[in-house]
């Protein structure tokens, strides 16, 4: 059991920053979201369904972008916010956030696909990835793309190439590893020196110089991320302090007009999480690299952050069915309830990648039995196929309760997979007590489509 769980004085509860703030229970004590029951998403859409807050995602997508652009403007300087397309992406989420004012930051063919399709402008479009294909980067620049985030040597030499003879130069910037390691879990962690990801600030000189020479290039600025799930400033503000310091040598070179900062604000998962507010963190970073601007005595640059999680993760709840309930003696009079759902890690992979830690709440009824110890797991064949690792639940769980997992709008549905052949869920909006589709679940006519070897699609329907 993890340190920090409490036995709950209500294991009904709906904690604060982990649910959508449209989340109350009913006078029945079932759960409602935005207006709609998950009793009635159950019944239309089926479990597991992943289901996402409009609202939710659209004020928080607003809220980061007003807390940046006010702090940038302190300092006389614009800020631009990409959403990270990478922790959850429809068209449907592409039109809220545009709607938002928010560009969009994606990092295969596939991303950029969908962005188009949800009418993302592609100056609007940020293109990342330590190692784009020839083909990816050819799409990109040929749509018009903002910008390209540069990742190695070799994917300037190919820029060169794409771009040969174009009449209007493509926008770079050099993805630079400050050596800040973020705490957070090692996979989490990404400007630290071992690892894939960018240029180390004596490569990212090199990088400059070369993408300098190359006439279809305009080098624009540098970027860094230094990882995801981070709760505190200081990680954010050493890293802009070094970045500061080189793109004020290398403004010797020429102009460097935006410097972006990445993403990876945190957000509260279970009830013991205390990520910043936006607001402070927005304006502690912009004043770190406002101070090391001063430093160097250059103006503050046009700033750029990418997050993802702190947009979407807190506007997902993922709806499970508990199909069986297991009590498991653990020793000293110890029982764990193991509680069997209908998805796991299928749908959500974070736990059995990162060890993250989720909460759940039985959502179809409220109970007043005392709570008991539980292990939500999955129905895969894998003993590491866990949802969530320790919970409270009311000690009367039953097979036939729904189940919800909130803050589970980041990472899961981008993170799904087909292992076992599982259908991968729908994702449904729910807004002003209506609720609609916005992916649709796969079949297993859509599993059995990709063998070469079926010949008739339904034969496979259990
Ligand atoms: C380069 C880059 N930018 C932004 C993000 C978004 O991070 P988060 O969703 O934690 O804000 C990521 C996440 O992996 C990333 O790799």
């Amino acid at each position: 059991m993890p340190a920090w769980l409490e036995v709950p004085a209500d294991a009904n509860d709906l904690a604060a920053g982990v649910w959508p703030a449209s989340a109350r229970r009913t006078a029945d004590g079932a759960l409602e979201l935005a207006g709609v029951s998950a009793a009635a998403l159950q019944a239309s859409f089926g479990t597991p369904l992943y289901v996402l807050d409009e609202d939710e995602v659209r004020v928080r997508a607003r809220r980061v972008r007003a807390a940046f652009c006010a702090a940038a403007a302190r300092h006389g300087a614009d800020a631009r916010v990409y959403y990270a397309g990478k922790a959850f992406l429809s068209t449907e989420v592409v039109r809220w956030v545009a709607e938002e004012g928010l560009a969009v930051d994606v990092c295969s063919a596939g991303e950029l696909a969908v962005a188009l399709a949800g009418g993302a402008e592609p100056a609007r479009l940020g293109f990342h990835g330590n190692n784009k294909r020839p083909a990816e980067l050819r799409r990109a620049v040929e749509i018009g793309i903002g910008s390209i985030v540069v990742d190695s040597l070799d994917e300037i030499s190919r820029l060169a190439e794409i771009t040969a003879g174009a009449a209007v130069p493509q926008r770079v910037l050099i993805r630079v590893n400050t050596g800040i390691h973020a705490e957070t879990h090692d996979f989490l962690a990404t400007a630290h020196e071992d690892q894939k990801f960018g240029f180390s600030p004596d490569a990212a000189r090199v990088a400059a110089a070369r993408i300098r020479e190359v006439p279809g290039l305009a080098l624009i600025g540098l970027h860094c991320h230094i990882g995801s799930q981070i709760f505190g400033s200081s990680g954010f503000a050493a890293s802009a302090a070094r970045l500061v310091e080189l793109h004020a040598e290398l403004l010797s070179g020429g102009d460097l007009p935006v410097l972006n900062l990445g993403g990876g604000f945190g957000i509260a998962y279970t009830r013991v999480d205390t990520p910043a507010v936006i607001e402070e963190l927005a304006d502690r970073i912009v004043d770190a690299v406002a101070d090391a601007c001063a430093a160097h005595g250059i103006p503050v640059p046009a700033l750029a952050v990418e997050p993802g999680r702190t947009i979407v993760g807190p506007a997902g709840v993922t709806l499970y069915e508990v199909g069986t309930v297991k009590p498991v003696e653990l020793g000293d009079g110890l029982v764990r309830t193991y509680v069997s759902v209908d998805g796991g890690m299928s749908d959500n992979a974070r736990p059995a990648l990162y060890g993250a830690q989720y909460s759940a709440r039985i959502v179809s009824r409220a109970s007043s039995v005392a709570p008991a110890l539980a292990r939500v797991v999955g129905s895969h064949c894998e003993s590491g196929d866990i949802v969530v690792e320790a919970e409270y639940l009311p000690g009367d769980v039953a097979p036939g309760d729904l189940l919800a997992v909130p803050a589970t709008g980041a990472y899961c549905f981008s993170l799904s997979s087909n292992y076992n052949y599982a259908p991968r869920p729908a994702v449904v909006a729910v807004r002003d007590g209506r609720a609609r589709v916005i992916v649709r679940g796969e079949t297993v006519d859509d599993l059995l489509a990709r063998d070469a070897g079926v010949t008739s699609p339904t034969k496979g329907e259990a």
